[in-house]
């Protein structure tokens, strides 16, 4: 029986109450107010209990592809069983940043598994994949250099161009003739960053990495990729994209997480071990903020080295996410071309993504919507994440039900 906690020991705090906020905040209500007139309120949902094939959320259990849970490891009890062993060996809490005496025992035996699994020199994990990236761009390039960064990049890469103080060219998703137009104009720069995703975390697309390669060559360019939807996921030994299509040769810096396929938390960075030994001199978050706790990075252990026991989980996983992107176009439902996990359903408006993900909910299923600022006005979507747990018919039930509920809003 999954674990739940025991909801009734702390009492909730009271839900807003009408009390008025301090004056020097009262400008929230009228914020809050244009963000639920536009749709974009977001929702604060309780889990209870494990997550697998079904997710209870706010007390209503359904079947789970809101989560980046890919390969169903996230309630597996081995990874439980590896962060208990390491919490009474290590105790719980990592106590400082890595710099001073955070990094343990586990997180040194995390970091050499995620050196091997990328058959790269040596990794350096964060607490977060948001600070490995973050923290990494505003390393290695600073005022007086040029990123160029995809349209589609996440929140973390944007972050972090931003704290680079860098001069930064954003190009069109995936446009590489805009990418090369970019960086011929950036010559005169000190040096030059391209960054991207491998796996676009909102439409499931993926970079154009040979291309991107040939460029950051011809541009004498720093390659930096970010993999956080990839790792676990794609090539022979699941790590990455970059191991998939071959190009380990041209990308210089790679990032990825231990929160999504690998099921614990925390981020990394991977690369030649000159690289990652300047990120510990240079990389703010990794000097100033405390390590994860070591129990998280032996589960982290833990689900890398599945990764090499139980292959089948990421072929299974991306043959059903072929077998149901097949279904969507079958029935005449346009799915942005891919391979990935990651299926997007475009539907338009904020407020119509979101009718479409409560229809989806009252039939059974958590397909969370996904609107702006995460995709573009007028671009709203419902994203179905696949994971390694569902079962053939539970994807023809959900490409049958994503089907009618779009006809039916086109047919009124
Ligand atoms: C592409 C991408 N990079 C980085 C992150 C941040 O990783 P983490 O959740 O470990 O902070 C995420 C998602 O959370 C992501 O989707």
């Amino acid at each position: 029986m999954p674990c739940r906690l025991d909801a009734t020991a702390i009492p909730a705090p009271p839900r807003p109450s009408g009390k008025p906020l301090p004056a020097a905040l009262a400008w929230i209500d009228d914020d809050l107010a244009a963000l639920r007139a536009a749709g974009l309120e977001r929702p604060h949902r309780v889990r209870a209990g494990r997550q697998g094939r079904e997710v209870c959320l706010d007390g209503q259990t359904l079947l789970n592809f809101g989560s980046n849970d890919y390969l169903g490891l996230a309630g597996d009890v081995r990874l439980t069983k590896a962060a208990s062993k390491a919490a009474c060996a290590e105790g719980f809490g990592a106590g400082a940043s890595p710099l001073v005496s955070g990094h343990s025992q586990a997180h040194e035996l995390l970091e050499r598994a995620l050196a091997g699994l990328l058959a790269v020199d040596a990794a350096l994990t964060f607490p977060s994949g948001f600070a490995a990236n973050t923290a990494t761009i505003a390393a290695l390039v600073g005022p007086d250099d040029f990123l160029a960064s995809d349209a589609r990049n996440h929140a973390s890469i944007i972050d972090g161009c931003r704290l680079s103080r860098g001069r930064v060219g954003i190009y069109p998703h995936r446009d590489m003739a805009a990418l090369d137009t970019l960086l011929s104009q950036a010559h005169s720069s000190r040096r030059r960053l391209i960054v991207t995703d491998t796996v676009f975390s909102m439409d499931g697309t993926v970079a154009p990495l040979a291309d991107l390669c040939e460029l950051a060559r011809k541009h004498r360019a720093i390659l930096m990729v970010d993999e956080a939807h990839a790792t676990g996921v794609f090539g022979v030994r699941g790590s990455g994209l970059v191991e998939e299509t071959g190009c380990a040769d041209g990308v210089h810096v790679r990032v990825g997480t231990l929160s999504k396929a690998l099921a614990a938390a925390g981020g990394f960075v991977a690369g030649h071990a000159d690289m990652i030994h300047w990120l510990r001199h240079a990389a703010r978050a990794w000097i100033f903020s405390t390590a994860h706790p070591p129990a998280v990075a032996a589960a982290a252990t833990c689900a890398i080295t599945l990764l090499s026991q139980e292959p089948y989980r990421r072929q299974e996983l991306l043959a059903r996410a072929a077998g149901f992107r097949e279904l969507l176009s079958q029935s005449g439902l346009g799915v942005a071309g891919a391979t990935t996990q990651i299926v997007p359903i475009v539907v338009g408006a904020a407020e119509a993504a979101v009718a479409v993900a409560t229809q989806l909910a009252e039939a059974g299923f958590f397909v969370p919507a996904i609107r702006p600022p995460s995709v573009p006005a007028g671009k709203s979507l419902v994203r179905v994440s696949l994971s390694w747990h569902h079962t053939a018919d539970d994807l023809d039930r959900l490409a049958s039900t994503i089907t009618s509920i779009l006809r039916d809003r086109a047919d009124t």
